[in-house]
């Protein structure tokens, strides 16, 4: 048949499908860029609101740009009032990423621009989404726990008012900031695997709504987004476990994964995990909690060592490797933990969407993504199988006749 491939089940690794100017990846020396901009100085400096404005706008915003943005942002906080009314019908045991999925056509249903896909119409809809995400999550969290949702409150930042919504209590600065920091960190990540999925639907001219489901269904994914709350889940297990070391040897041994660590690009440590590992120790020390990062750190080093022992010396902790203690310190329940990585990367998936849409890396319209496979199911010759009706087929195989 077809002439063979060499690039194909290898997940398009190293494949380079499309041009991007949002952010790249140096997987070899640990480098995460966004619009130019190391993630080290934007985590330090930067606000998630400034961090969305640069992704999406190729450009930092003057003081009135930003405000003018994070005004935008306050503004369609609130969700459309039937948004919290069918997610009340949900049933209460709802993976939340699944809640989240189908809320985000709810949220395209009561945008005013939907039918408008000129550029300015898809900025606001990328407001509409960062700022309604969080909002959808938290309301979420309180509608299957019997609260009710909280009305957001306008002085806070985006990362302080998720925090409000969700735990009912205003964030101290600092824990709001250490969030905000988080939501920086996550953003944007290049051709990862839901950030793809965004564009690829983006590329059949559906609306950015419609990417954005795809965006969350891919995240979801144990080995996306899904890590964190598994590696939530590992150190819960592990936390009274007098010999760390034994256990991931015996996982390592049984062929099961250490979450949280590796990545297809990173060869080395990911620059956001180093960021998040300082996170987590500070946050730690303050709330006396640090048994959290101490464990981490444990299963980081003889998990590393264990991967050496097996000639694999690339494989390292990734960005969900010390944001799940981090998220659990803030009081963010575990499962919550995948959602919030979405309530950042919106940022991100909603810049690529338009960067796909007006073909701005490359400057014309990008193509329909469309593959090609190699077939190896069954041949029947050129003039294919034929069909044998189903009552003559009497529960044999090989009923294909050539
Ligand atoms: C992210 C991930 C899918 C990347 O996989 P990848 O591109 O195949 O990575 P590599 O090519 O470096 O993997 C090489 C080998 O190490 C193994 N490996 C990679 N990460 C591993 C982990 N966390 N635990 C155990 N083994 C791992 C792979 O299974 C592969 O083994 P093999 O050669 O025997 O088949 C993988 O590292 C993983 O599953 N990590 C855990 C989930 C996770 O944290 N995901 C979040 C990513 S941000």
């Amino acid at each position: 048949m077809a002439e063979t491939s060499n690039i194909k089940n290898i997940g398009l690794r190293g494949v380079k499908v499309a041009d991007t100017r949002i952010s790249d990846v140096d997987g070899t020396n640990g480098i995460l860029i966004y619009r130019g901009f190391p993630i080290e100085e934007l985590a330090e400096h930067s606000t998630f609101e400034e961090t969305s404005y640069l992704l999406l706008h190729d450009d930092m915003p003057t003081v009135r740009e930003l405000r003018e943005f994070t005004d935008g942002l306050r503004k369609v906080r609130s969700l459309p009032a039937f948004v919290p009314e069918v997610l009340a019908h949900l049933p209460k045991g709802s993976l939340p990423m699944d809640v989240l999925q189908a809320a985000v056509p709810l949220l395209a249903m009561d945008d005013p621009d939907l039918a408008d896909d000129s550029r300015e119409a898809n900025l606001r809809k990328a407001g509409r989404l960062i700022a309604r995400l969080a909002a959808v999550v938290a309301a979420w969290h309180r509608i299957r726990n019997g609260q009710d949702i909280l009305l957001p409150d306008e002085g806070l930042s985006h990362a302080g008012n998720f925090l409000w919504q969700l735990r009912g209590e205003k964030p101290d600065h600092e824990t709001a900031k250490d969030l905000d920091t988080a939501l920086i960190l996550h953003a944007d990540h290049s051709f990862n695997a839901s950030t793809f999925a965004c564009r690829e639907v983006t590329s059949t001219q559906a609306h950015m709504y419609a990417a954005v489901a795809a965006g969350v269904g891919a995240l979801s994914g144990s080995l996306h987004g899904g890590a964190n709350m598994l590696v939530m889940k590992m150190l819960d297990a592990l936390k009274g476990e007098p010999d760390v070391a034994a256990w991931v040897r015996l996982e390592l041994d049984s062929g099961r994964k250490i979450m949280g660590m590796g990545h297809a690009v990173y060869k080395t440590t990911d620059p956001r995990a180093k960021f998040l590992k300082n996170m987590c120790f500070r946050m730690g020390k303050k709330l006396g909690e640090d048994h959290w990062c101490r464990l981490s750190t444990q299963i980081e080093a003889t998990a590393v060592a264990e991967f050496a022992k097996r000639g694999k010396t690339t494989i390292k902790p990734n960005v969900d490797f010390f944001s799940a203690p981090v998220y659990h310190m803030m009081g963010i329940p575990g499962d919550l933990m995948t959602p919030l990585f979405a309530v950042s990367r919106i940022a991100g998936w909603a810049s690529h969407i338009i960067e796909e849409k007006f073909g701005d890396a490359h400057g014309e319209t990008p193509a329909l993504y469309r593959p090609s496979s190699e077939y190896t199911g069954h041949y029947c010759g050129k003039e294919g199988c034929t069909y044998t009706p189903i009552e003559e087929r009497g529960g044999a195989m090989g009923t294909r006749t050539l």
